[in-house]
């Protein structure tokens, strides 16, 4: 479903979105540049995110590509330095950048796989929201969005990797949004629910039974409500796309 995003009402906003070379996360930037923010472009695949930032400019959006490993603490650093320089700052912080990487039960997978995909999840949301801070502090405060994933309610087996890495980021989510009290940073999860990408085979992955199986698109009316809280909004929460109960 094509989701319009309300022109104008991130003017101004500088908006940092990492895995946002295609799914969600594409969706997400595209939406905000559309809101009139400018955005970061942020991923491992050059080409997607070109492709996306390139895509944006060319509909009159303003955007810039960034090659960013988020298990990289250092790759993190250099892209919101890159993002401040280009842009004077950044207000709103999309931790989207996921992998499920690991094939199998805990007894017979690749543990390095295991390893990676906790990496990516939850050690790459940590560079990610903590590199951000001193940024979103300069601007007097800013938004930190982590994308969670609704499987931190449920194991399942062959993914442990996951569902522990999304879990451990909620706890994260709330623990940096309870530290950052005062300073004007809200920190919230956000839960997509089912969504067609890559990660998922394009809808190939068996959903739980009942669920609103989505486009990225479908992403974009909740990723803006949190992008454009008040700064006394709401902190230490999640959001959930989900129709079924966790
Ligand atoms: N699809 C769903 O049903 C669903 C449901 C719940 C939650 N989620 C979450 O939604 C987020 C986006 O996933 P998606 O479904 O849109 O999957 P996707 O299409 O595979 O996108 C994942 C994005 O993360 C980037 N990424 C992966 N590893 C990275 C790294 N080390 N450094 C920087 N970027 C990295 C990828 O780009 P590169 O590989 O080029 O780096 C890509 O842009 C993830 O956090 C995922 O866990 C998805």
């Amino acid at each position: 479903m094509k989701q319009d995003s309300e022109p104008g009402v991130l003017t101004g906003k500088v908006a940092v979105v990492t895995g946002g070379g295609r799914g969600i996360g594409r969706a997400i930037a595209v939406a905000y540049a559309a809101a009139g923010a400018s955005v970061v472009v942020a991923a491992r695949s050059a080409h997607e995110i070109q492709a996306v930032a390139q895509s944006i400019r060319q509909t009159g959006g303003d955007a810039i590509a960034c090659e960013v490993d988020v298990t990289n603490r250092a790759s993190v650093e250099t892209m919101f330095n890159q993002a401040a320089a280009h842009f004077g700052g950044v207000d709103i912080v999309i931790a989207n950048a996921g992998a499920a990487l690991q094939r199998g039960n805990i007894e017979t997978c690749d543990p390095e796989l295991w390893k990676q995909t906790v990496e990516v999840n939850l050690f790459g949301a940590f560079h990610t929201a903590r590199a951000a801070i001193a940024h979103l502090r300069k601007r007097g405060g800013g938004k930190i969005v982590m994308t969670g994933s609704g499987s931190r309610f449920r194991p399942y087996a062959g993914g442990s990797a996951y569902t522990s890495s999304k879990l451990a980021l909620w706890m994260l989510t709330q623990t940096l949004a309870m530290e950052l009290e005062g300073a004007n940073i809200s920190v919230n999860e956000l839960i997509p629910g089912p969504v067609k990408t890559a990660m998922t085979g394009f809808g190939a992955t068996p959903f739980p039974p009942g669920e609103w199986v989505k486009e990225p698109e479908d992403v974009v009316p909740l990723a803006m409500f949190l992008a454009t809280q008040p700064l006394v909004g709401p902190t230490a929460q999640s959001f959930s796309l989900m129709r079924r109960p966790g």
